[in-house]
C-alpha cells in the first residue's frame, strides 16, 4: 500500500530536511512578515517554529478567502436539532460579523495578548467569537459546556481574562441549562474577577444581566466598529485550551499562532485530502480540541465550508440525525468520536435510518478521541460503504499524531491500527528506561523533539510544569502519556492511557480530580477512581470509597452524595454515577493504591495479585462489592 503512495516519499523529504519541509508548507498562509528562523530551538521548553515571522490567523482563516473570490461561499452551516434551525453565512458575511464582535471585545477594553474566557454552547457565536480574539490579538480559552462553576473558576482564575463570554443558556435533550446562573457563581469562586461579561441571550431562557459588568452580546455586536485584523508574531499564544491532568488543576495547553495555521491548512490537503470549497464536518464541540482545530481553524484555513452542529448523534431526533446533516449538506468528510457511531450502531443496528439520505457526496469518515473497537469501525464501514480512519491525537498535539493519509494516497489504512505517524512525528515505543523498543513490542509512544508546528510550545504560565508533564521521563523525547506499539510495517496501535486520564464517550477526564473531589466528603477516609470499560462511552468512571471510622450515615446515602457532588464540581460530563464503598482499598507494601488491579477487576479480567501487593486478600473483597468474583 504505502508503496504506491506519496507517503513514503513525503516521510523522506520531511526527514532530509524538516525546515524546508515546513517551510514548503508555510507557503500556504499569508504572511505580513516572513520568518527569521523555520525553527528557533533556543525559545521555550523545547523550541518554537517561524519566529520572527508576523500573521493574523483570522485573516488568513476568513478575510483572505474574500479577498481571493470566495466571499460568496458558504464558510458557516449551524445546524442545531435543539433549536430547530439551520443557518449559513459565507466568508463576507462572517468576516463582518467577526469584525464586529472583534470590535465590540476593543470597546469593553480587550487588548493584543489579553484573554477572553468562552464558555458557551454550539452555537455560531462560540466561533465568532473566537475569530474575533484571533482578530486583535486577544488569546482565547474555551471552556465545555458540560463542565460545573467550579472548574469554570479554576480555568478563569488560571488565564485572568479581561472578558468572558457565555450564553443565557444552553439546550440539551430534553433540558435546557441556564449557564449564567454557572457563570456568576464561578466568578464568585474566582479570585480574578473579569472586567466585562458578554451574554448571548437564547430564546429558550433568557438571563438577567449583571449591571455594570454585562452586556447583551447582540447589542454589543450591533454598536460596534468593525475591527481590522492586527499582525501578530507567529510566536505569540493564539489560544490557551485546559485539558484534564492527573490532578484536579487542568492544564493550560498553548497554541503558538504561526505554527497552528501551518499545520492546520496543511493537515487539511495532506490527511483529509479536502481543500476549498469542500464541506467539512467535525461532530464534535468547540469546547474541545477538536472542535478547535476541525470545527473552527483548519477546515476555514483551508477555505471549506464548515459546519457546527448543535445536537447529539441519537435523540435529535432519531439515530438517523447525522445522515440527515450530510445528506442535507453535502459533506465530504466527516469526523467524529467512536462513541457517537456505537450509540447509533445501538440504536438502529439496521441502520433503517440511512434510507432517504443521499450520502453519495461522503468520501470518508475519521475517528478520533478515543481506541475505536473493531466492531463499530466494522460496522460502519459496511453500513456507509466508505474507508473509517481511526486516527491518533491529543489536545496537546492539537492533529494527528498518526492517520491515514488521503491526501498522500496511504489509503485506508490498515485496518485496527491507528494509521502511519504524520510527517513531522517520529514516533516510537519506549521501555521505562526510555530506549527505543524494537517493532511490533508494547511500550510508552513518544515523539523525538522537537514536535511539528502546531503542537503545544509549552503551557501557560508554566514552562516547568510543561517540561515536568512530557519532557523528564524520556530526555530528547515528548511522552504522550499513551502506551501503545509500532509494528513492522510502521503502523501505530493506541492502547489506553499509562497515567491517570480517562476517555468518558469521548471525554477527557481526570479520575484524579475526582478522587480530589471524593476525598472532600466529611465521610471519605480514602478513595479511588477508575476508568471501566462500558458499550456506549468506552470507559466511564467508577468510584471506590473507605469510610472513616465513625462515620454515621448510611452507605447509600453516602454514595448518592458523592454522585452527586462530582455532578456539581465537576460537571454531568464526567458521567460519575457509581459509587461503592469498600472497607479497604488494594496497596502496595510502601501504600500506593493499587488502581489498575481494580480496573482489571471491575472489567472482569484476570488480576492476578501484584508482586508487591501488601494483601491480596483485598482483591477478592473488592470483586465481592462489585459483583465480580476475581478470574485467576
Ligand atoms: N452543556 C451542559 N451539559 C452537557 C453538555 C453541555 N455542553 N454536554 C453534555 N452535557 C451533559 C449531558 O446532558 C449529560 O447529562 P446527564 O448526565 O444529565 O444525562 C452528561 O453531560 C453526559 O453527556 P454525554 O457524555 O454527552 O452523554 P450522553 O449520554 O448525553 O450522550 C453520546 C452520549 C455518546 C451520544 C454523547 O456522549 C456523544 O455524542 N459523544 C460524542 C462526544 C464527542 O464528540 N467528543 C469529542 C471528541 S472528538
Ligand atoms: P484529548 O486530549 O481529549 O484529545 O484526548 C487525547 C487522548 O485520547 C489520547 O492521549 C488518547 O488516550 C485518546 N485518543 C485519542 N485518539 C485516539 C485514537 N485514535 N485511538 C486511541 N486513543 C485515542
Amino acid at each position: 500500500m504505502a508503496s504506491e503512495s506519496r507517503y513514503d516519499e513525503t516521510i523522506a523529504a520531511w526527514k532530509r530536511d524538516p525546515e524546508a519541509f515546513w517551510a514548503e508548507a508555510a507557503r500556504g498562509i499569508d504572511w505580513d512578515r516572513p520568518w527569521d528562523q523555520v525553527f528557533d530551538p533556543a525559545l521555550g521548553p523545547y523550541g518554537q517554529w517561524f519566529a520572527g515571522g508576523m500573521l493574523n490567523t483570522c485573516f488568513n482563516a476568513v478575510d483572505r478567502h474574500v479577498r481571493d473570490g470566495r466571499g460568496e461561499q458558504a464558510a458557516l452551516i449551524w445546524d442545531s436539532p435543539m433549536a430547530g434551525r439551520v443557518e449559513s453565512w459565507t466568508y463576507t458575511q462572517l468576516r463582518d460579523r467577526v469584525a464586529k464582535v472583534a470590535g465590540a471585545l476593543r470597546a469593553l477594553g480587550v487588548r493584543q495578548g489579553d484573554r477572553v474566557v468562552i464558555y458557551l454552547p454550539m452555537v455560531p457565536e462560540a466561533a465568532i467569537s473566537m475569530l474575533a480574539c484571533a482578530r486583535i490579538g486577544a488569546v482565547h480559552s474555551v471552556v465545555f459546556g458540560g463542565f460545573a462553576a467550579a472548574e469554570l473558576a479554576k480555568r478563569i482564575e488560571d488565564a485572568e481574562p479581561v472578558v468572558v463570554i457565555s450564553a443565557s443558556c444552553g439546550l440539551e435533550p430534553g433540558r435546557v441549562i441556564r449557564y449564567k446562573p454557572l457563570l456568576d457563581a464561578a466568578i464568585g469562586f474566582s479570585a480574578h474577577k473579569p472586567r466585562a461579561c458578554l451574554i448571548l441571550q437564547r430564546p429558550q431562557a433568557e438571563a438577567a444581566l449583571t449591571p455594570g459588568r454585562d452586556h447583551d452580546f447582540a447589542a454589543a455586536e450591533a454598536a460596534a466598529a468593525p475591527a481590522d485584523p492586527v499582525s501578530v508574531p507567529a510566536t505569540d499564544p493564539l489560544y490557551i485550551l485546559y485539558t484534564s491532568g492527573t490532578t484536579g488543576k487542568p492544564k493550560g495547553v498553548v497554541r503558538d499562532c504561526g505554527g497552528h495555521a501551518v499545520a492546520l491548512h496543511n493537515s487539511m490537503r495532506m490527511v483529509y485530502g479536502v481543500g476549498a470549497g469542500d464541506v467539512y464536518w467535525a461532530a464534535s464541540d468547540v469546547g474541545w480540541v477538536v472542535g478547535h482545530s476541525y470545527i473552527v481553524y483548519a477546515p476555514l484555513l483551508a477555505g471549506c465550508t464548515t459546519i457546527l452542529y448543535e445536537g447529539k448523534p441519537v435523540g435529535t431526533p432519531d439515530p438517523g440525525a447525522f445522515w440527515r446533516v450530510c445528506a442535507q449538506h453535502g459533506v465530504k468528510l466527516l469526523f467524529t468520536a467512536p462513541t457517537a457511531l456505537r450509540a447509533i450502531k445501538q440504536q438502529d443496528p439496521e441502520a433503517r435510518h440511512l434510507a432517504g439520505h443521499d450520502m453519495s457526496k461522503l468520501e470518508a469518515l475519521y475517528l478520533a478521541g478515543e481506541r475505536c473497537d473493531p466492531p463499530t469501525a466494522i460496522w460502519a464501514a459496511e453500513t456507509l460503504r466508505l474507508p473509517v480512519v481511526d486516527h491518533w491525537w491529543q489536545t496537546e498535539t492539537g492533529w494527528a499524531i498518526t492517520a491515514g493519509f488521503r491526501g498522500l494516497g496511504l489509503f485506508p489504512p490498515k485496518p485496527g491500527a491507528g494509521g502511519r505517524p504524520s510527517p513531522g512525528y517520529d514516533v516510537q515505543a519506549l521501555d521505562e528506561a526510555g530506549h527505543v523498543l524494537p517493532r511490533g513490542q508494547s511500550g510508552n509512544l513518544a515523539v523525538r523533539l522537537p514536535l511539528p508546528p502546531g503542537c503545544a510550545p509549552t503551557l501557560w504560565r508554566n514552562a516547568e510544569g510543561y517540561v515536568a508533564a512530557y519532557l523528564a521521563d524520556y530526555p530528547g523525547w515528548y511522552r504522550t502519556g499513551d502506551a501503545g506499539v509500532v509494528d513492522a510495517e510502521g503502523d501505530v496501535s493506541v492502547m489506553g492511557r499509562t497515567d491517570d486520564i480517562i476517555n468518558v464517550a469521548g471525554h477527557r477526564l481526570s479520575t484524579g480530580a475526582m478522587e480530589e473531589v471524593l476525598a472532600g466528603h466529611a465521610a471519605v477516609a480514602e478513595c479511588a477512581v477508575v476508568g471501566v470499560q462500558d458499550a456506549l462511552k468506552g470507559h466511564v468512571p467508577l468510584g471506590l470509597v473507605v469510610l472513616k471510622a465513625g462515620a454515621n450515615q448510611d452507605e447509600a446515602t453516602i454514595c448518592r452524595e458523592l454522585v452527586a457532588l462530582v455532578r456539581e464540581r465537576i460537571g454531568p460530563v464526567a458521567a460519575f454515577k457509581d459509587a461503592r464503598v469498600v472497607q479497604r482499598l488494594p496497596k502496595t507494601r510502601s501504600g500506593k493504591i493499587l488502581r489498575a488491579s481494580i480496573r482489571r477487576i471491575a472489567d472482569g479480567e484476570p488480576a492476578a495479585p501484584p508482586p508487591t501487593i501488601d494483601d491480596p486478600a483485598i482483591l477478592d473483597e473488592i470483586g465481592a462489592v462489585l459483583g465480580r468474583s476475581r478470574p485467576a
